[in-house]
């Protein structure tokens, strides 16, 4: 998208605002289809909780991709946005088996990162088929948050723990249709993930009934310039290969499956904020815009580098500024940062602001969540309105002070 027709958004829609470019989600959709080109039955679930906006998933869904979920609540939006339960993988993390139980009866697809749920699973429910969660204790992924297949990490059950899967498997005669793994976000080392993956292919030759191996995310994108990205042809070619190699062995034609959420909606996203005030002091330069880590937390909560520019002036002289949001505590988007000229009222864009940014907004101080946008054949579609002050008190209830009563009455 170009800066002058974000500029016309931010103008028409108010800001803070999310605009995300549709273009940008299919190339990259397409990208990752024909990086895996030789692998027979492919499919992409993409990462509902990097953008779950319902014109987004619709988006995916006519890009022929299934979705990644990881509650019951993303499972209903999925049906919601028209995906089929069998286009629908649900892959929780410390949730209840009643909640796992609610996902099974929608029909989709379950899996299972959990001894204990495997085994209660499997005894009500032997009949319905699931995947299981490995943990192959590597570490791929970049930030601790993130990086999910390391020793300590609450995800997944250990390789070391197959022996108990099986045993469970064959007291419950439940199915084991899948195998799966998720290394944590940004791969920085496409052998390190290889390596992974070769511990999922042992797995999986231990299980008889597969249907697919799910080989998770993780994708790196470039946040910034000269940035590592995850060589998704090279790992196409590299785990292809090995996929169909794996498969002849297997003597079954097995579905490979991903679930990326950053790789296929985060450089699709700017984040328009305009500058309220632009402060000197003694040591810094600050500019603060209309919006806050409770609109973009990625700074402040993952140490996250987004690009800032100013489209408002982008041909101005470029000096350093610390962009800063309206929150009663640091709140901190970028430090010395080197931007186009900045006049009150200019519009900041933030790069790279498609996955894990509106999804992780809050009300935090009282503030609305901001509008978003979605560029798509040349005109901009608003896919969710700006919160009002109703939205704040919605589902607040007051209770009576009033002295005149002599109980606190609950309304
Ligand atoms: C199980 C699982 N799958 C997929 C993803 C998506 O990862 P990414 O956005 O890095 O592609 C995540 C991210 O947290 C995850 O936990």
């Amino acid at each position: 998208m170009l800066e002058n027709q974000l500029l016309k958004i931010a103008q028409d829609f108010g800001s803070p605002v999310y605009v995300y470019d549709a273009e940008k989600i299919e190339n990259q959709y397409k990208r990752l289809t024909n990086a895996f080109k030789n692998v027979k039955k492919l499919k992409i679930n993409y990462a509902v909780k990097a953008l779950s906006n319902i014109s987004i998933l619709k988006l995916l869904n006519s890009l022929g991709s299934g979705i990644d979920t990881v509650s019951i609540q993303e499972v209903q939006l999925g049906l919601a946005a028209g995906f089929l339960p069998e286009q629908i993988i649900f892959t929780p993390n410390g949730v209840s088996l009643s909640e796992i139980e609610e996902a099974a009866k929608l029909g989709v697809k379950i899996n299972i990162d959990n001894l204990s749920i495997l085994e209660q699973f499997g005894t009500k429910h032997p009949k319905t088929p699931v995947c299981i969660r490995i943990n192959p204790h590597v570490m791929a992924g970049g930030n601790s948050n993130i990086s999910v297949g390391h020793i300590d990490s609450k995800f997944g059950i250990s390789i070391h723990q197959i022996p108990h899967i099986l045993r469970i498997v064959e007291n419950t005669q439940m199915t084991i249709n899948g195998i799966h793994m998720h290394t944590g976000s940004d791969i920085l080392d496409i052998e390190v993930f290889l390596y992974a993956s070769e511990i999922l292919f042992e797995t999986a030759k231990q299980f008889k009934n597969l249907d697919f191996i799910d080989f998770g995310s993780g994708f790196k994108v470039p946040y910034k310039q000269g940035d590592i990205e995850t060589n998704i042809e090279e790992l196409g070619k590299k785990l292809s290969a090995r996929f169909n190699e794996f498969c002849k062995n297997y003597g079954k034609d097995l579905t490979l499956a991903f679930e990326p959420g950053k790789f296929l909606v985060s450089e699709s996203g700017s984040f328009l904020t305009k500058v309220n005030a632009v402060k000197q002091t003694t040591s810094t330069v600050f500019a603060q815009v209309d919006s806050g880590f409770n609109h973009l937390i990625r700074p402040m909560f993952y140490g996250s580098h987004h690009d800032i520019v100013n489209i408002s002036n982008p041909k101005g002289r470029e000096r350093f500024y610390t962009v800063v949001g309206y929150i009663c505590e640091t709140d901190t988007f970028g430090n010395n940062r080197r931007i186009n000229e900045i006049n009150e009222g200019d519009i900041l864009c933030f790069k790279n602001a498609g996955a894990y940014c509106f999804s992780m907004t809050s009300n935090y101080n009282s503030r609305y969540r901001p509008a978003e946008v979605l560029w798509y054949k040349n005109k901009a579609h608003l896919i969710r309105k700006r919160e009002t002050f109703e939205d704040i008190t919605k589902n607040q209830i007051e209770v009576d002070f009033s002295t005149k009563k002599e109980k606190v009455l609950v309304k």
